[in-house]
């Protein structure tokens, strides 16, 4: 890589965005953690500082759009423009439908999409003008093909990647890159909250009978970041364990 890029990761303190953070950072990228727990994110970067990431981190609620706008203007100013927009972040309120509550559903759909398009629309003008972008949009096996209880994140999941295919063919000429990633069921606290009688009958329907682990997608986030997937755009990349395939 000729210039060291930005890479901005939404809810990075989570463990697929930990996991992201570190793997980026160890390919080279300066990396930055946007959070919304002050204390959480204050004790994640010391971790991280110990283990030898140097990580900056800043505050937005995701979920609000000029939260989002004063981030990335404060993150331009302190370090530059935002190359690479991981939109990571993501909530479960789970649920079956006829129980579920107008403020589950808006929660849900607030933090796992409207965050897409908060984000996304800070930083897409200064790609154009740089001529060069990578989002990735971490969506979810269940935003592919539902899942009983997650009415909301399906929703919000599958929203993502229609964002996704749209704004691709939109910037697609101007060297930037817009994906999906729709992990699996991944070893984190998000999937290890689920019940365990529940998470054991899942985990029995994925072919290689386990969890996908949190550095298995990782790899695949720095991959599309780097210089190498610069063809691939309007993609959904499954990365499941084999429990969806089509
Ligand atoms: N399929 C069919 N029917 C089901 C069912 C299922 N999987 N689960 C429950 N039911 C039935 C129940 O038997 C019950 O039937 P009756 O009313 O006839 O008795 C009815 O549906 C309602 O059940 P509950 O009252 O238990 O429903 P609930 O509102 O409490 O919700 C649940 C249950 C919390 C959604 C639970 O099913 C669950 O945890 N499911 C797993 C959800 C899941 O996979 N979440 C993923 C989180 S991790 C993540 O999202 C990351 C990622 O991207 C993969």
């Amino acid at each position: 890589m000729s210039e060291k890029k930005i890479v901005l990761v939404t809810g990075a303190t989570g463990g697929l965005g930990t996991a992201m953070c570190k793997k980026l950072y160890d390919d080279g990228f300066i990396v930055v953690a946007n959070y919304r727990n002050e204390e959480k994110a204050k004790e994640w970067k010391e971790k991280l500082h110990n283990e030898g990431y140097d990580i900056a981190i800043y505050y937005a609620d995701v979920a609000d759009y000029h939260s989002c706008g004063k981030m990335i203007e404060q993150i331009t100013k302190d370090l530059g423009n935002v190359d690479i927009l991981v939109n990571n972040a993501g909530i479960t309120k789970d649920g079956a439908f006829r129980k579920m509550t107008p403020e589950n559903w808006k929660a849900v759909i607030s933090t796992n999409l409207d965050s897409v398009f908060n984000c996304t629309r800070h930083v897409i003008n200064p790609m154009i003008e740089k001529g060069f972008g990578r989002i990735i949009n971490i969506s979810s096996v269940n935003g592919q093909r539902g899942q009983f209880g997650q009415a909301n994140y399906s929703a919000a999941k599958a929203g993502m990647h229609g964002f996704s295919k749209t704004l691709a063919m939109e910037v697609a000429n101007k060297g930037i890159t817009v994906n999906t990633i729709s992990p699996g069921y991944i070893g984190t606290d998000m999937v290890m909250a689920v019940k365990e009688e529940i998470r054991n009958q899942i985990i029995a329907q994925i072919p290689m009978g386990r969890l996908g682990g949190t550095e298995e997608v990782a790899y695949l986030v720095s991959f599309l970041a780097s210089s190498h997937a610069s063809f691939i755009t309007g993609a959904n990349l499954s990365i499941n364990g084999g429990q969806h395939v089509y």
